[in-house]
């Protein structure tokens, strides 16, 4: 689930929910009846071709996840067999929504330990890629984190921040955080680079682009650097923010942000393939392949 800084609701939601409804705080019962067996299909040849690819790729914790939450491969798993492993193992659920929901409802959601996933699945045409996301991009992609303590901890406040950066409209600055760490994130192992964003985990070409490409930049990850980064939406991205931990993570976004907005707000903001002289960085990218269109 991504939050959208502009909530448009995209014209495939609207096509998908015809005729279901939601609570006021966006949620709805996970309408199974509405998976055909092709949407099965669908999801199983999604399933199997990243599990095939992320061992040596994906991060430990991921791989672990996927394992304990028992995470159906042949069909759309079913939320409440998910809910009943997260409760057990860090007090989170998934709730089903009809796409993207606005920013307020979605930093409630994760203020209180509940992930939104998005109840329906790509078609076979947008196998590969489909700019919103989808139940296997919010569930495959995100959820089996949600099992690690640090990373569960890390989400919530995230929901938490976000509520206070709206208020003091620095939501587009935490929105880079977002982008940057939980969808498109890097992390450093002792068996090397490893994938821990959901943009990255439920994409087959990204997943081997970003390891093995020398196009991208790889860079260690710094909190006020990424806060005034553009990105990409349409295309790989041009630069990986890289973590040492989880914990890192956390502990890099537990402080208050107030002044770390203020002291960022004005200042030059970088393109996605931009270099800042105190970076620290792993790989310059060649810029190989990247396009020339405007950087979100
Ligand atoms: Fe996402």
């Amino acid at each position: 689930m991504e939050s959208a800084n502009v909530y448009k609701v995209p014209d495939i939601t609207v096509e998908k929910n015809q005729g279901l409804q939601h609570a006021d705080d966006f949620t709805m019962a996970q309408p199974f009846e509405r998976y055909t067996a092709e949407d099965h299909a669908i999801w199983h040849q999604l399933y199997l071709r990243q599990s095939a690819l992320l061992p040596g790729r994906a991060c430990e914790e991921f791989l672990q996840g996927m394992q304990q939450l028992d995470v159906a491969p042949d069909r759309v798993p079913d939320f409440d067999h998910l809910n009943r492993k997260l409760a057990q193992a860090t007090g989170w659920r998934v709730v089903a929504v009809h796409g993207l929901i606005p920013d307020h409802v979605f930093f409630d959601h994760l203020a209180n330990r509940r992930f939104p996933v998005t109840w329906w699945l790509r078609d076979a045409a947008r196998l590969d890629y489909l700019q919103e996301p989808d139940v296997f991009h919010d569930l495959f992609g995100h959820v089996p984190l949600l099992i690690n303590p640090v990373f569960a901890d890390y989400l919530q406040a995230y929901g938490q921040g976000g509520l206070k950066a709206a208020s003091l409209g620095a939501l587009p600055m935490l929105a880079r955080l977002y982008w940057y760490t939980v969808e498109f994130g890097l992390i450093q192992t002792t068996s090397g680079l490893r994938i821990y964003g959901a943009g990255i985990l439920s994409s087959k070409s990204e997943s081997i682009y970003c390891l093995d490409s020398a196009s991208p930049n790889r860079v260690k990850f710094d909190l006020a650097r990424i806060m005034h980064t553009r990105y990409r939406i349409d295309t790989f991205q041009k630069t990986y923010f890289v973590i040492d931990s989880f914990q890192q993570l956390f502990d890099a976004t537990a402080p208050d942000f107030t002044e770390l907005y203020h002291s960022l707000q004005g200042s030059p903001i970088l393109g996605a393939g931009e270099l800042a002289s105190d970076d620290v960085v792993l790989n310059r990218g060649t810029g190989e392949g990247w396009s020339d269109t405007a950087d979100a």
